[in-house]
């Protein structure tokens, strides 16, 4: 019979090897952060190794996911309507990972010139350099962009609304031309936090999101997820995912689990208040234009309309033609609750002026970019008005 070593533990031992923390009867709302690199197997004949464990309900080794990071990924999934969700720690490295899963030398990759900048800097810099040759096309392009695909297209992104200047595409249009070609589409699908937007129901192959944003909500943490309904992108992004060495820490995995709990009530009030400080900007005699994909004035608007369930905390302003820079830049740092900072989707809003931006589209008034938080929405006004304020009286 084996010998009880556990009650002969000396003091060495008791610290290396501390007791399991019995959880008997202690039910927490909270889903607990799991820590765990090495998982302990009850036998030899027990192990096991691969990413797909977890869909057994399987454990093997931390990177493939811990519960928390396992129960995020299946919250994340769940909302999204998707098969898998995989989680990595950034918004830009479910960019990356995307890239990967779909592409190798000689492919040809179509990217809409209005996508995340770090996503084209991507493309035309680390992907290039591995053989991989990024296209941009126009963003309002729909079903055209069957023109620009070609027999070594292996990936179409689309980012809607675009990043700063509010582009809505036709994804439904983009899917079909892309999917009678046998082309997969990838959405960036951050602005809507994976629910105003139905990636999967407008027929888009792969959805990832910055769950930095709105998911984390608070300014605090950065992770990103990639998701997936079909076996073969399951298969792609599983396996590349793995071969990479992806992961994402629980504790960051725990925030997110605890932001989303208040998604739905922070998306509903920041709608409310960018739609109101949006309008009120539009009656500015400084503001050339509003980009909101909610306001009729808006290009987008109708599509918008069609596909989407709501707006979100961010719209930009383009400033007339005629006012300088200087102008722009003034009142910018003149704001004092509008925090300037990138990110956005936090209780803080925030402000970024885009003065080098080439977009022709827009004339060649200066852009600026605006996250509406939490904040009463007067007060945000006030700082608004008062920052205006100072332009005129120094120009
Ligand atoms: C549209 C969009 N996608 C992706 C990202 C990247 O997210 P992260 O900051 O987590 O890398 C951002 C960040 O600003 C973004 O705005």
């Amino acid at each position: 019979m084996a010998k009880d070593l556990e009650h002969k533990q000396d003091w060495r031992s008791k610290l290396s090897q501390p007791r399991a923390v019995e959880q008997g009867e202690f039910r927490s709302l909270a889903v607990p952060v799991h820590r765990g690199s090495t998982v302990v197997f009850p036998s030899q004949q027990d192990i096991r190794e691969g990413w797909r464990d977890h869909a057994e309900g399987e454990y093997s080794y931390g990177i493939y996911g811990t519960p928390t990071a396992l129960e995020l990924a299946a919250r994340i999934a769940d909302l999204e309507g998707a098969r898998q969700t995989f989680l990595v720690g950034s918004g830009q490295s479910a960019i990356a990972l995307i890239y990967l899963a779909f592409c190798g030398t000689g492919s040809h990759v179509l990217v809409p010139s209005n996508a995340y900048g770090p996503n084209k800097e991507l493309a035309a810099g680390l992907l290039q350099r591995c053989g991989i040759e990024a296209e941009v096309y126009e963003p309002s392009l729909g079903a055209g962009i069957a023109g620009l695909i070609r027999s070594s297209t292996s990936l179409v992104w689309c980012e809607s609304p675009g990043s700063i200047t509010m582009e809505v595409q036709d994804v439904p249009a983009i899917v079909a031309a892309a999917h009678a070609a046998g082309v997969p589409v990838a959405l960036d699908n951050t602005y809507a936090a994976g629910v105003l937007f139905d990636a999967f129901a407008h027929g888009v192959d792969v959805s990832m999101q910055a769950l930095t944003k709105y998911a984390g909500g608070h300014g605090d943490v950065l992770l990103g997820s990639v998701s997936v309904r079909e076996e073969s992108a399951y298969t792609r992004v599983g396996d590349t995912h793995r071969a990479l060495g992806l992961t994402a820490s629980p504790d960051d995995c725990s925030l997110v689990l605890r932001g989303l709990e208040t998604l739905a009530i922070r998306m509903d009030a920041m709608e409310r208040s960018a739609l109101r400080i949006a309008e009120w900007l539009a009656t500015q005699p400084a503001v050339g234009r509003v980009l909101h994909p909610a306001l009729p004035t808006c290009e987008g608007h109708a599509l918008w309309k069609r596909d989407f369930s709501g707006s979100a905390s961010i719209f930009s302003v383009v400033f007339r033609d005629e006012l300088p820079q200087e102008y722009v830049l003034r009142f910018v740092n003149a704001l004092q609750r509008f925090k300037i900072g990138w990110s956005w989707g936090g209780t803080v809003s925030l402000v970024m002026a885009y003065p080098g931006l080439d977009r022709p589209r827009y004339g060649t008034g200066c852009i600026v970019r605006f996250h509406v938080g939490l904040e009463p929405i007067e007060n945000l006004i006030e700082d608004l008005e008062q920052a205006l304020a100072v332009c005129s009286r120094a120009s």
